[in-house]
């Protein structure tokens, strides 16, 4: 079975937490079998709200109305993705950029369901290089501090968010303590967000696998 194929299976997997209402949907390319999944369902619940401007063409394309986080309110659920994932279901993400609007909904979230090929379990968090979203002219200070916290950043040059920021990626970081590095990251001065999900981890982790889609629970510390 191919990598897309797993990601495909948990995504699909992933439409048993579906009970209705509004839906918040991730970025990437496991979402985006999740969105092609939910358009089978559509009769099911409300719309979404979506992380990215990517996503929400793909539900506007797909006939599912996108609704405004501020006249939605919380949301029941949130689906999205994950670069790297834990066994505590801490979570780097980032890698599409889209890393702030999705901790936004995440954190809107009651329920945050994890979308994933299995190759993205991993022991330690870190070897993904950490994306990092940042005031574009905070970025070469924000660089200087994250080398401090023994990183090394890369500008990922050509990216501009939706927010219309920069993304530093950083890597050579062992993320031991993930909340820790969360929120000592996000206390330097320009920096939007810390691609590291900790503070609110995800609560469920749907891993495609050859053998079947599996679920994982938080492992506690
Ligand atoms: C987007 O910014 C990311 O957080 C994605 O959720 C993450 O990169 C997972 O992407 P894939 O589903 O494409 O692996």
């Amino acid at each position: 079975m191919t990598q897309d194929e797993q990601k495909q299976q948990a995504a699909i997997a992933a439409l048993a937490y579906v009970e209705g209402g509004i839906i918040g949907v991730g970025t990437g390319s496991t979402v985006n079998h999740f969105i092609d999944a939910l358009a089978t369902i559509k009769g099911r619940f409300e719309g979404a709200v979506s992380s990215s401007e990517v996503s929400s063409a793909r539900l506007k394309a797909l006939g599912i109305p996108v609704h405004d986080l501020n006249s939605a309110g919380d949301l029941a659920l949130y689906v999205d993705g994950a670069d790297e994932a834990n066994r505590q279901l801490h979570l780097v993400k980032g890698g599409g950029a889209a890393l702030t609007r999705e901790k936004i909904v995440a954190g809107a979230s009651t329920r945050f369901v994890c979308i994933a090929d299995e190759s993205k379990l991993v022991d330690v968090l870190g070897k993904f290089p950490l994306p990092v979203e940042v005031i574009p002219m905070a970025r070469s200070f924000v660089a200087r501090q994250l080398v401090r916290l023994g990183g090394t950043p890369v500008w990922r040059e050509g990216c501009v968010t939706d927010n219309g920021n920069l993304i530093l990626d950083v890597m050579g970081l062992e993320i031991l303590e993930p909340a820790k590095l969360e929120q000592q990251i996000n206390n330097i001065p320009g920096v939007v967000t810390v691609g590291i999900f900790a503070l609110r981890p995800a609560d469920v982790l749907i891993l495609g696998t050859p053998a079947g889609a599996r679920t994982v629970t938080a492992e506690s510390t």
